[in-house]
């Protein structure tokens, strides 16, 4: 059976609020990456949430002072639709990787998107020659990795493609992309959950 796109997925999610539970479910792990990629990150700063879905996360950073724009990119016509009428903020409906920036970041956000494309590691790469300014940080975090198990099942279960990866898979892909200071973090881990695998690096 072939697998449908990840987009079309998350469409339906949105369409049935689903969208609103993920929020709740990603806020924790959010908060620990926004703390520490705002403290490697000088203002005035622009940002940039990829696969934003509800665009939530670009509204919790419009909030910070500091905080000049914040964008939001993603490919579901649903989640984009709901982005707009949450807030006044820049949504684009896009699918990734093909879409690129009219403009370059200071900081790239990415919660719970990477993995839902074929090649990963070439889309960090984009991130860092494409979407970034120099001294630009980026943070994002992923429950389907290798040592999270429990996330294993997920493909099959969703019939989504999921590209899965170890921790020092990911960080090699970052560093091959060429981010330098590269961190590796668990975010949220708590009993039961091993966390969200955390990647944070700066384009030089
Ligand atoms: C698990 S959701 C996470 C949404 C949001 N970051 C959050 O934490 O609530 C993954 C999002 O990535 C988007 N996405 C998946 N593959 C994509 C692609 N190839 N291009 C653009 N967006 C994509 C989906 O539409 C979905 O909204």
């Amino acid at each position: 059976m072939t697998t449908r796109a990840a987009t079309d997925l998350f469409s339906e999610w949105a369409m049935k609020n689903k969208d609103e539970g993920m929020e709740r479910g990603h806020a924790a792990s959010v908060t620990e990456m926004l703390d520490m990629s705002l403290a490697q990150v000088n203002a005035p700063f622009s940002a940039v949430d990829v696969g934003c879905g509800n665009g939530w996360v670009c509204r919790a950073l419009e909030a910070i002072e500091g905080c000049t724009h914040a964008v939001g990119v993603d490919g579901s016509e649903a989640m984009i639709k709901k982005a707009k009428s949450l807030g006044d903020g820049a949504f684009h409906l896009a699918l990734l990787p093909q879409w690129k920036p009219s403009e370059r970041f200071d900081l790239v956000h990415s919660m719970e998107f990477l993995y839902y494309l074929k090649d990963p590691s070439q889309m960090l790469k984009v991130l860092h020659d494409e979407w970034m300014n120099d001294g630009g940080v980026l943070v994002a975090g992923i429950d389907h990795y290798l040592e999270n198990s429990d996330s294993h099942g997920w493909p099959e279960a969703l019939n989504v493609h999921m590209t899965l990866m170890s921790e020092s898979e990911w960080k090699e892909a970052m560093i091959a992309a060429g981010f330098v200071d590269v961190e590796m973090h668990r975010a949220a881990a708590k009993d039961g959950f091993v966390g969200t695998l955390v990647m944070m690096g700066k384009r030089r």
